[in-house]
């Protein structure tokens, strides 16, 4: 992702149908979410993450060092973090109700981990302590300019077996999304997205970190497939470096069976394509101080919206400015607004 000081305000149009039902007020509610609707129940405003959660060690430095050179960093930081745990608080932030199902690890990390969850209101009862392995934890460098490296050690999220999610599969069944990501065992992720499928329950990949090990004809069932751009490039082997190019790649996705393919493309917007529509979203204009983190907030803010309407397009714009808000702050959840920032800048953003 650039991480250039201004995410410049993009000059990309919508096009498509998605536009003109907008224009004829039919907005853009999208069917499995009516559907959900319909079949009745408040449960449709709850979210499932089934995923990752890691102990995030911050370094804010000046330049990598090289192969043996020790190299003083300006700053440190320790955090709660990784995508699905950062997706979890960044949806409970924006107002949904979720439930978390994932593993830590038997250390001193672990309840540290779990509290954290707690004070946002994120449900825990399927977050559980694995005997012998370690917390998952992740390196990550912040260089002046905000841009992030990342390196995850996944400790007890590997732990995080198809088992695991039949354990919990009576709540699952209680949620309006489920949301998942690839730090836990890919086995897992395909048996999760043919419990939404059964259970009708619609499911958001975010398909990162990314891995050519995906099989993209397992993972077809899932209703939102978001990836960035670096990630869209390594599963499809396109580029991404031009508009023209993701969406060559985004049409590659759905050619293969996705329904809806959403890109996040940092200061370049927010790409949502399907088989029929196309709609780019611009980014806000602010000041990046860290950009770790911020593909999790749009995940979480997108989920949390979706739920509350299936309105598509408003929960990417929504979205957009929540990760936008979240990379002038440093860490990861740390970063993520609360609702009055949040209401605050999305009144300035002229978003709300
Ligand atoms: O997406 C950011 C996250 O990736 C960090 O919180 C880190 O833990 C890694 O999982």
């Amino acid at each position: 992702r650039a991480a250039s000081a201004v995410v410049a305000q993009s000059t990309w149009l919508f096009t498509g149908t998605i536009a003109d039902n907008r224009r004829r007020g039919n907005a853009t509610r999208d069917e499995q979410w009516c559907k959900d609707r319909e079949r009745g129940g408040l449960s449709a405003m709850k979210i499932a993450v089934v995923g990752s959660n890691m102990v995030d060690l911050t370094a804010y430095i000046t330049r990598m060092p090289a192969p043996g050179e020790t190299l003083e960093a300006p700053d440190f930081a320790l955090g709660c973090g990784g995508k699905g745990a950062n997706q979890a608080v960044a949806a409970a932030l924006c107002g949904a109700d979720v439930m978390m199902v994932s593993r830590v690890g038997a250390d001193i990390f672990a309840d540290n981990t779990i509290r954290n969850f707690q004070i946002y209101g994120v449900d825990t009862t399927h977050v559980k302590k694995v005997e012998g392995m370690s917390s998952g934890v992740a390196p990550i460098f912040v260089d002046q300019h905000g841009q992030n490296s990342i390196l995850i050690i996944k400790g007890a999220n590997n732990a995080l077996t198809p088992a695991e999610v039949d354990a919990a599969e009576a709540n699952i069944r209680s949620c309006g999304l489920i949301i998942l990501q690839l730090e836990i065992p890919l086995e897992t992720v395909y048996h999760t997205i043919e419990l939404g499928r059964r259970s009708g329950i619609p499911v958001l990949l975010n398909p990162a970190p990314a891995t050519k090990e995906l099989a993209i004809d397992r993972v077809c069932a899932c209703d939102f497939f978001v990836p960035n751009e670096t990630e869209l490039a390594i599963l499809t082997e396109m580029p991404t470096a031009t508009q023209e190019d993701v969406e060559h790649a985004a049409t590659f996705l759905l050619e293969k069976g996705l329904k809806n393919v959403i890109v996040t493309l940092g200061e370049r917007g927010v790409l949502w394509m399907t088989k029929a529509e196309k709609y780019y979203v611009p980014a806000c204009r602010v000041d990046a101080t860290d950009t770790s983190g911020a593909g999790d907030a749009f995940i979480g803010c997108f989920s949390s919206c979706y739920v509350q309407d299936g309105d598509v397009l408003a929960a990417i714009r929504k979205a957009s400015a929540f990760a936008a808000l979240s990379v002038t702050r440093k860490g990861t959840q740390m970063s993520y607004p609360d609702r009055a920032a949040f209401a605050a800048f999305l009144a300035q953003q002229g978003r709300h």
